[in-house]
């Protein structure tokens, strides 16, 4: 397929069409949400699989059996799977990249409580290049300053980061969504757990959280990957590092993203959560 082919476009917004497709958004707006449920939002390379991890622990710590994954994004796959996702027992741990608008309404109504996870734009950037190249899903780059052309201007699989996160900013006191950073999550894992915890109302103690700690280094997803992610392992688990953008950008570069963060989140609360 040709790099247009790869992709086509939803409420201005381009997905992949392999993953999905118009009628998987038709059938996505029929979604029953529930109160329960645990939605994690993220623009891509955020830490989407880290945190799809973490809650998985959680659940299984406290409740002692299997939560109900949803298996890649909410928006991947044929639109019936709604109907099946629909039958599914809660816990259901459910994840998209799609932009709030495009999020079925109902998420909202029911204020099922929301995890959105945030990254440096620029760490974000680097990783979403090489992972676009390395899956054939995706559009492939010859350069790096190919890509980040792309990325600046928001002409990317799911569009702008700097549009993505700015329309969060009107949800961001809605009470049921609790922000985290990559950032934070890699400078001390156990105290965002907690707040992890106590948006959702579970009980875990010291040692559980240790534990979890444990299993969702990026050591031990990465030793895992081969099972949880087949192929595709080493494309979603590469260094789980911050600040490996200044291996890639230029001056100039940075200062080209330093532009549109001040002129799309500069005193927003989200962009004041971004460490930046
Ligand atoms: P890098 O490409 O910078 O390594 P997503 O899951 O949203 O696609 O995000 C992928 C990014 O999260 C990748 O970043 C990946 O390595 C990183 N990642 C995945 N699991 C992680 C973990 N347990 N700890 C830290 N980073 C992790």
């Amino acid at each position: 397929m040709t790099t247009e082919e790869l992709k086509f476009s939803y409420k201005g917004i381009q997905y992949p069409t392999v993953l999905c497709s118009k009628e998987t958004f038709q059938g996505m707006e029929k979604m029953e949400a529930r109160e329960e449920d645990v939605l994690i939002i993220t623009y891509p390379k955020c830490g989407t699989n880290w945190s799809l991890q973490i809650v998985h622990e959680m659940m299984l710590e406290v409740h002692k059996k299997e939560p109900t994954m949803i298996k890649g994004m909410l928006e991947f796959g044929k639109p019936e799977k709604y109907e099946f996702l629909n039958q599914e027992p809660s816990p259901r741990v459910l994840a998209t990249h799609v932009p709030c608008e495009t999020i079925p309404k109902n998420f909202f109504e029911k204020k099922t409580k929301m995890l959105l996870i945030l990254r440096n734009p620029k760490d974000t950037a680097v990783s979403y290049y090489h992972f676009t190249n390395k899956n054939p899903t995706l559009p492939t780059y010859d350069s790096w300053d190919l890509f980040f052309k792309d990325y600046i201007t928001g002409n990317v699989i799911y569009g702008s980061f700097f549009d993505y996160t700015l329309q969060w900013e009107k949800h961001v006191d809605d009470g049921n969504i609790l922000v985290l950073t990559f950032e934070d999550m890699k400078e001390d894992l156990p105290r965002e757990l907690r707040k992890i915890c106590d948006f959702y109302g579970l009980a875990l103690t010291d040692e559980q959280i240790k534990l979890i700690q444990e299993k969702t280094s990026f050591s031990s997803m990465k030793e895992k990957s081969g099972s949880t992610h087949g192929d595709l392992a080493n494309v979603f688990f590469r260094k789980g590092e911050v600040g490996d953008w200044k291996n890639l950008f230029t001056e100039e570069q940075s200062k080209e993203v330093d532009a549109q963060f001040e002129k799309y989140l500069a005193g927003t609360k989200l962009g004041n959560m971004i460490n930046y």
